[in-house]
């Protein structure tokens, strides 16, 4: 059995990496699929973007694509941007994929002011055994690197989802 108060607007969470090309993308179709199967779009929302803006515009890394695409989630639709001013206003929360990522985002939301509402984590918070960890930056490394970010994306968006279902008065969502 499910039950929410069903007057909330939507929770949106902004998944942040360096190049927005390899982990955070894959947190946003991960986390997106999790929203999904539980049948929560309509509460949850989730986007990705990036530190940096070298690949703006640009479609995740094929290694990225592939190795996900082998676990059945589709980045190819996805597209890089950078984070902005505005993020910290418009999302609820900000999941930096490493202490880098995190410090870059509060650097910024300095400039957001008192509009910033996003309350600010690393991924990892949200993983049972991994706590206050980075998740490794795959793109100068091999295969195995992008399936521990999947492994460590996987297991972290769950328990995300859990967390931020049962803040919403959402208890016994099945995920
Ligand atoms: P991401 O990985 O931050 O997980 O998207 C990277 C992507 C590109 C670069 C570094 C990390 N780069 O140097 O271009």
């Amino acid at each position: 059995m499910t039950s929410r108060v069903s007057t909330e607007k939507p929770v949106r969470v902004l998944f942040v990496c360096l190049g927005n090309i390899c982990r955070s993308p894959t947190a946003e179709a991960v986390f997106k699929r999790q929203v999904e199967q539980a049948g929560w779009q309509s509460l949850i929302q989730a986007d990705s973007a990036g530190t940096a803006a070298w690949h703006e515009g640009k479609a995740p890394d094929a290694r990225s694509q592939q190795h996900a695409r082998v676990r059945g989630y589709d980045l190819s639709a996805l597209r890089a941007r950078q984070v902005k001013v505005e993020d910290f206003a418009d999302f609820d929360h900000i999941i930096a994929m490493d202490a880098a990522n995190l410090a870059d985002v509060k650097d910024l939301r300095l400039q957001a002011g008192e509009s910033a509402k996003a309350r600010l984590s690393l991924l990892l918070d949200h993983h049972p055994d991994l706590q206050g960890g980075d998740v490794p930056d795959p793109y100068y490394g091999g295969a195995e690197g992008f399936e521990q970010v999947l492994d460590q994306v996987e297991t972290a968006c769950t328990q995300l989802l859990r967390s931020l279902l049962k803040t919403q008065g959402v208890f016994g969502c099945g995920c």
